[in-house]
């Protein structure tokens, strides 16, 4: 199982892309693909496109192209594949920093829902969608044991 996250430009700013990833290989959870990018309103509209016509829509786009991001691809393979995205999910924390666990990404690091610290996929759907927005097929690395 692959899951798509992207540590959004308030974290790479911050200098927390060692400090992300180290939080998801303590978990067993393997980089599959990670570039860093500058994202255009095109790709990030193209991430976000569920939320198209939302109040905060706009300044979202805004926050995404604002500067570069790192996108990456996790593989939980290793893992039960049930609980792949759930466990990301979870080491990732709630969408509002205000609301997350402490000892979550965001919880930890995040300042307010609008700089929250990543972006992971929420379903196994919305993974599949999400990750050739990124990558092609042959950038993805597989892993034998
Ligand atoms: P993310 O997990 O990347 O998915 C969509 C993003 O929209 C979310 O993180 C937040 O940064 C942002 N978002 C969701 N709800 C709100 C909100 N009510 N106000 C501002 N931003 C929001």
């Amino acid at each position: 199982m692959k899951t798509l996250i992207i540590i959004r430009p308030d974290a790479v700013l911050r200098g927390l892309v060692g400090e992300i990833l180290t939080r998801f290989e303590k978990h067993s959870i393997r980089v599959a693909g990670l570039k860093v990018m500058q994202l255009d309103r095109e790709k990030a509209g193209e991430l976000y496109e569920i939320h198209k016509g939302k109040p905060f829509y706009e300044s979202l786009l805004n926050t995404m192209v604002a500067s570069p991001v790192v996108v990456g691809v996790l593989d939980t393979d290793v893992l039960d594949n049930k609980s792949a995205i759930s466990l990301v999910r979870k080491i990732v924390g709630a969408t509002d920093p205000s609301l997350a666990e402490m000892g979550t990404i965001r919880g930890d690091f995040g300042l307010r829902i609008d700089q929250n610290i990543i972006h992971a996929s929420d379903s196994v759907d919305s993974a599949v969608r999400e990750i050739p927005i990124f990558f092609k097929k042959e950038e993805l690395v597989k892993y034998k044991c």
